[in-house]
């Protein structure tokens, strides 16, 4: 960094706005050169604030360039104002007054995909979160709530399309070929929901008609040649709304709903009031170029956006800090709606996945931070797993503390009683509490306390009483800030499983029983239980904690087939692939010979056996622990280990099994036409899957089997399938041809061709770093497109660990060269990227100093970011 550190922000230091904007008007003159700003502001001193006389300090940016300040009618001159390099700054105002302002800003040049900026030719912006003060001065906090009107003026002829945030209410022709169109938001909001959009535009409509008769129009933008591409996202945005509707009582509020695809964009999606905007790769799609799982997470992504609508614009966020508010609950929503789409307990071992392997990580590396952190340096860094996902966790356990009627009702209260306002997490679990009449007040510390809680459980039974006994203990490792941690009031989902497998009846005849833990070591009686019982602990994953319990293999392998709890029948298997992956490990480092625990291949092979299963469930079964979670759950990572141990276990599970995975793989493959029935779905993994156990045997059989699906599928999930399992296979030369051809076939379809540059980077082959090196230089890649970024640089850090942690540092080298050149573009997605650098302390020494050594270059790049400053700092400390 060259000038003095940048400062951090703290929820202690919260005062309410000493201005409100009641009125906003904005009038974009968009040019090729640049694009002039008006904007009128009709202000007024917040009653609120104890500073009566506070200066009105207004939010820019250095980029801002200002033409004209006007107060009341009145030409300000440069003495009047005080202009700082991201601050406007005015005395002495009266009690209320109207500020013009003109800007010039240039959209152009503009590569932090923040603001205003182009993206294949179009105007688009992102103000989430401060990306608002880029565009003009202004009061960019959420909790400055203002009605807007916005003009915007284009050429006719390159952008017909001219789109803001509510409804149209003027049209026309200016002069020199220009047009323009004027649109009225009638719901006050905070600049980070304003939207803007011009472009030579497509778009495919759709209505829905409300629960109370009213109808709106849907209308998908997008470049014409994705036309093609509309049909999923319009049927899941219709999906959503009608599920809002049914499960929350919550209506759309304006007459037109608007999404618009585009091709640079920093995150997934972003829900300005009716005019989300999306990163095309979370809302196109087509059977012939998107996977299954594209698919599914199109669904969840406009849905997520859609239900936004109420649990983030309705009902906004007082401050940053308060993210959570809006994320947490609206992963949350978007999870059970996905969950009622399809499989319950599928999407459920998809997003624990997810959270044990990555946040879980997040939560106990320098980065750690409760769901509502204290401070921050640069917000755009606490767009986290932890806010959302852990978010999303934390008001999962107040839905099963509360059950579904109350946690409705306090839903219901918590709508009616915001609406309109900005508010705090705080707010949200007290609508909760008053609700249902649930004390929630230790519950509270999921918000204020980081770190992943760990529970460690034991049992007795006293065979005369017939009584079971838990005992549980609760910990909590030290985050950074935080060194020691009260206990959590945690929901510990309990069944007992009898000798035959059965659920024994507990209390009330239920079979599965909510335990509250709430100090740090408590116990738990059981009456009438006949024998002693196999536990099913933390069923359906009811709390975001590390359990622990002394489990045999034996009963993981009863619990595998016997747990009335798909999750934890889920969970079962993961934990004795664990144990024995685990003690592998051990072996492999001492150099014993690797012989396979016969349990595992005989659960395999009761799965793969039983045509009665669920092929979904089955299909999860199959997958073994991931390398990152390994990781996770190591103490130190032994990469190199981790990797050969597994490729040994998928290896032998492939020998003894081959003649079953190849009648599974012939018995699933599609016959009739692609569909997106789950049913569907749940074969196509099921057979993508069997083959790519079957390519671990690396047969030239096999392999043929690979080329014909990949040369005849109709589809994107079967092809990107056997694609990367013949690119990662040793058959280099029918790999090479593979990608080629497939290259070849899609470099029109930029979605696409992020597959193909993420399976490259992805290889386990050891020239994977010269290989992503030399496709930085591929026609197809673009170092300004944070897809294209994501596809190569990320996958290849991040989804690649044995190639990225090669022993001569080679990888981090790598990294710390991209971040250096990205920050100077897009700090957001060069901090992003800097994650699995950060997780030094994990490493072995010889990979840990060079990993710091990288860190240490970052720091000393002279105009660092404060997005960079802040991670690179907070990790060497
Ligand atoms: N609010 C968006 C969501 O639904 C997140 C988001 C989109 C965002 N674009 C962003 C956050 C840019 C920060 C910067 O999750
Ligand atoms: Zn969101």
């Amino acid at each position: 960094m060259s000038k003095e550190n940048p400062r951090a922000i703290h929820l202690k230091d919260y005062r309410v706005p000493p201005f409100l904007i009641d009125q906003t008007e904005l009038h974009f003159e968009l040019g090729e050169k640049a694009t002039l700003v008006k904007s009128r502001l009709q202000m007024r001193r917040n009653p609120a604030s104890g500073e009566l006389d506070a200066p009105l300090e207004l939010d820019g940016d250095a980029d801002l360039t200002l033409r004209r300040l006007v107060l009341d009618g009145k030409d300000l001159a440069p003495g009047d104002y005080l202009l700082e390099s991201d601050t406007l700054r005015l005395d002495g105002l009266p009690e209320q007054f109207v500020l013009e302002c003109v800007t010039l800003i240039k959209p152009q040049e503009n590569t932090s995909l923040e603001g205003l900026y182009k993206s294949n030719g179009m105007f688009c912006t992102q103000c989430e979160a401060e990306g608002f003060r880029k565009i003009t001065y202004y009061l960019d906090r959420p909790d400055v709530m203002a009605r807007f009107t916005t003009t915007v003026v284009a050429d006719k002829d390159d952008y017909p399309v001219l789109l803001s945030n509510g409804n149209p209410v003027e049209e026309g022709e200016v002069s020199e070929g220009r047009h323009f169109v004027t649109w009225e938001d009638p719901f006050p909001k905070p600049a980070y929901l304003f939207a803007l959009v011009a472009g030579n535009l497509e778009r495919v409509e759709d209505s829905f008609t409300t629960a109370s008769g009213r109808e709106v129009a849907l209308r998908l933008f997008v470049e014409p040649q994705n036309l093609d591409k509309c049909d999923h996202a319009i049927r899941s945005l219709k999906k959503a709304m009608a599920w809002d509707e049914e499960v929350y009582g919550r209506e759309y509020d304006l007459d037109i709903f608007m999404i618009v695809a585009v091709d640079h964009f920093n995150m997934g999606a972003m829900e300005n009031k009716g005019l989300n905007i999306f990163n095309s790769s979370c809302v196109l799609a087509k059977p012939e170029t998107t996977t299954d799982s594209a698919f599914e997470r199109i669904e969840s992504i406009v849905a997520h956006e859609y239900f936004h609508n109420w649990s983030g614009n309705r009902v906004t966020c007082r401050d940053w800090f308060q993210l959570s508010l809006k994320e947490g609950f609206t992963v949350f929503r978007d999870a059970e709606f996905s969950a009622d789409m399809g499989s319950r307990t599928v999407k459920r071992i998809e997003d624990v996945t997810l959270l044990r392997t990555a946040q879980f990580a997040e939560d106990g590396g320098p980065m750690a931070h409760p769901v509502r952190p204290a401070s921050y340096i640069e917000i755009s860094n606490f767009y986290t797993l932890t806010v959302y996902e852990k978010g999303a966790e934390v008001v999962r356990m107040i839905h099963t503390l509360l059950g579904p009627e109350q946690f409705r009702a306090g839903s219901d209260l918590y709508f009616a009683r915001h609406d309109g306002q900005a508010v705090t997490t705080d707010d949200f679990v007290a609508a909760m509490e008053e609700a249902s009449g649930v004390d929630l007040g230790q519950f509270r510390r999921w918000y204020e306390q980081a770190g992943t809680p760990r529970l460690q459980v034991s049992d007795a039974y006293d065979a005369d009483a017939k009584r079971y006994t838990l005992n549980v203990k609760q910990s909590c490792p030290p985050s950074p800030g935080q060194d020691r941690k009260a206990p959590f009031h945690i929901p510990l989902a309990v069944g007992l499983l009898d000798a035959e497998g059965r659920d024994i009846p507990l209390k009330d005849g239920a079979t599965t029983q909510v335990l509250h833990l709430a100090e740090s070591e408590q116990q738990f009686h059981f009456d009438n239980v006949p024998c002693k019982p196999v536990p099913s602990l933390l069923r359906g994953f009811s709390a975001p904690v590390k359990l622990s319990y002394p489990y045999s293999r034996d009963e993981l392998v009863f619990l595998m087939s016997h747990d009335s709890d798909g999750f934890n029948r889920w969970d079962a298997g993961q934990q004795l692939a664990v144990a024995i992956i685990e003690e592998l490990i051990v072996d492999y480092r001492a150099g014993r010979e690797l012989k396979l625990d016969q349990r595992l291949v005989q659960a395999y092979r009761q799965l793969l056996a039983d045509t009665g299963l669920d092929p979904a469930m089955v299909a999860k079964m199959l997958v073994l622990p991931s390398e990152s979670y390994l990781s996770e759950l190591a103490e130190t990572v032994d990469v190199e280990a981790i990797h050969r141990v597994r490729e040994f276990v998928r290896r032998t599970l492939a020998t003894e099994l081959r003649d079953l995975l190849l009648e599974v793989y012939r018995r699933n493959r599609s016959d009739g036409p692609y569909t997106l029935a789950a049913e569907a779905i749940a074969r196509r993994r099921l057979q993508n899957q069997s083959l790519g156990y079957l390519m671990a045997l690396e047969e030239k059989e096999v392999l043929a089997l690979a080329q014909n699906q990949f040369e005849n599928a109709d589809n994107m999930t079967d092809a990107q399938a056997a694609l990367s399992l013949i690119a990662h296979s040793g058959f280099e030369a029918e790999a090479a041809a593979a990608l080629d051809a497939f290259y070849q076939r899609w470099q029109a379809d930029t979605l696409v061709v992020n597959q193909w540059f993420t399976t490259q980077a992805t290889t386990p082959r050891d020239n994977a770093l010269e290989t992503v090196r030399a496709l930085m230089d591929h026609e197809a890649f673009e170092l300004a497109n944070p897809n294209r970024v994501r596809a190569l640089i990320g996958a290849f850090c991040s989804q690649n660990p044995v190639q990225f942690h090669r022993a001569d540092g080679e990888g981090y080298r790598f990294l710390a060269d991209r971040v250096i050149e990205l920050d100077r573009l897009n700090p957001q997605i060069a901090s992003r990227l800097l994650t699995p650098l950060t997780r030094w302390r994990k490493y072995p020494p010889e990979l840990s100093a060079q990993m710091q050594a990288q860190l240490q270059r970052v720091l000393a790049v002279e105009e660092l970011s404060r997005d960079c400053y802040e991670v690179v700092s907070k990790s060497l400390a």
